[in-house]
């Protein structure tokens, strides 16, 4: 038999696209769902049947019967966000332990990570990256300094003086820079009550079948099973080539899908690039087209750009083709997802920023940081729709000026539309447009 190939779902914005919900849509043609990268700093939304689930760490593919959800090895692990994650779960109906394989070489944040990352973001001041202080950074900082702890490690039985040795770096660290300790809570609470809750999620995670996911994928890969790969965050947000510094800290790419599972690059299949209609960022770094009027705030309201992890105000802005001719190169995109058009119903006008000028010359490839903040982008301008669009499930039955916006997007950038989001609700989904 042939070998499969691995699909891949990612945002090609600055996250929070929709990718949880187009999962949770496509999980059905699969057999696997597995993370690649990321951790707790994700918040993936999905709708149905009348409630709705936000997943951190856990793939979107759990809602589904008889698929397996995987935690690949490039994932980041906080043991008490997990454990309420699979309480949700559970309260649901839901056993996530007969859904999920993590992998021994996922790292784990410890408690002590999200002070550092309080401390760092309270050091940087006005400079502060807007990170959503889940303890990403310094997570991923000890993964390459080589000192991390992996999920292998929870069942050594010296597991409690690894975590105490790296806790006392930590707090080292964290006396240095002058941190309140005494004072420090995590998530409204006490550190030292948090920690509490973080070593009983540890013992939760003994009890989910952690293995070596790369045999494990490459075995289903034999076998002829259908992947698909879920990325967390969006391209603009990737440590290499988003905003850089204002970035998470892991690969948010295609490219990042490989190191993240364990799987070669000749396993990738189609690369499904998930984008809104318009744009939205939250925390700090550069926005070309961002909107502070009351355009932006409709935006806003209309779209509930409040995030699903911390609850900020998303900043808000129109679609942005430069950026996305560049983020379809770096993942080599070939089928595009759009999302949250309904959001826009009954704008008077809909702009798209074709191109950036910077000093009155025009730019060519994608600006650095520095000057993205500076860009002046040129606006092309198309008449709205005025029908609600949520109700509608087949493309020809959507408003004309709709559908000129849906050709524009194709022909500026080459790729097919594969399927179109009207709601929120995995039923408001058209497919194959
Ligand atoms: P993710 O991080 O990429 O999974 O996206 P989030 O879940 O953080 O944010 C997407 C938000 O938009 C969630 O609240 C979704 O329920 C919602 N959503 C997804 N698709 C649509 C859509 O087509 N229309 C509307 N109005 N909301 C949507
Ligand atoms: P999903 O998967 C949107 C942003 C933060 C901050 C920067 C660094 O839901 O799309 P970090 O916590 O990683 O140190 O934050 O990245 N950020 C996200 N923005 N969606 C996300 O995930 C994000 N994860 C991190 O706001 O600007
Ligand atoms: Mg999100």
């Amino acid at each position: 038999m042939q070998k499969s190939k691995i699909d891949v779902i990612l945002g090609i914005q600055w996250g929070d696209e929709g990718k949880g919900k187009i999962v949770d849509v496509l999980a059905s043609r699969y057999d696997i769902i597995a993370r690649f990268q990321g951790g707790p700093n994700a918040g993936h939304t999905i709708k149905f049947g009348g409630s709705t689930h936000v997943l951190h760490t856990i793939p979107s593919g759990i809602f589904h019967e008889g698929k397996v959800n995987v935690i690949g090895n490039g994932v980041l692990v906080d043991a008490r966000i997990f454990c309420q994650e699979t309480a949700e779960l559970r309260l649901a109906g839901i056993e996530p332990r007969q859904r999920m394989k993590i992998s021994d070489k996922a790292h784990l944040i410890l408690p002590t990570h999200r002070l550092l990352d309080a401390a760092l973001e309270a050091r940087k001041g006005a400079k502060k990256i807007g990170s959503t202080v889940k303890g990403i950074g310094p997570a991923y900082t000890d993964k390459t300094a080589r000192c991390g702890l992996r999920m292998g490690d929870i069942f050594s039985p010296n597991f409690n003086g690894k975590y105490n040795g790296l806790k006392a770096e930590h707090v080292l660290q964290l006396k240095q820079y002058g941190f309140n300790l005494e004072a420090a809570t995590i998530d409204g609470m006490p550190w030292k009550q948090y920690e509490e809750k973080w070593l009983e999620g540890i013992e939760e995670l003994r009890g989910f079948e952690v293995v070596s996911t790369e045999f494990y994928l490459d075995r289903a890969m034999r076998e002829g099973k259908r992947i698909l790969a879920e990325g967390a965050q969006g391209t603009l947000l990737d440590v290499d080539f988003g905003s850089y510094p204002f970035v998470t800290s892991s690969s948010t790419t295609t490219s990042g899908v490989c190191v993240g599972l364990g799987v070669p690059p000749s396993a990738i299949g189609k690369v499904y690039g998930i984008f809104k209609a318009y744009c939205t960022r939250v925390g700090s770094g550069p926005f070309p087209t961002e909107l502070h009027n009351e355009t932006g705030e409709l935006l806003r309201q209309k779209g509930h750009e409040f995030g699903a992890t911390t609850g900020r105000a998303r900043r808000t802005g129109w679609l942005d083709l430069p950026a996305l001719r560049y983020t379809l190169m770096i993942n080599g995109v070939t089928d595009l997802v759009m999302m949250k058009s309904d959001v826009m119903d009954g704008f008077e006008s809909i702009c798209v920023a074709e191109s950036y000028r910077l000093d009155g010359k025009p730019v060519e490839g994608y600006p650095d940081t520095e000057s993205a903040e500076r860009v002046e982008p040129v606006y092309a301008s198309m008449p709205g729709w005025k029908t609600p669009i949520s109700s509608a499930r087949s493309y020809d039955s959507l408003p004309q000026e709709f559908k000129a916006y849906v050709e524009y997007i194709v022909r500026n950038t080459g790729l097919d539309i594969k399927m179109i989001s009207v709601g929120p609700d995995r039923e408001e989904t058209i497919v194959n447009a």
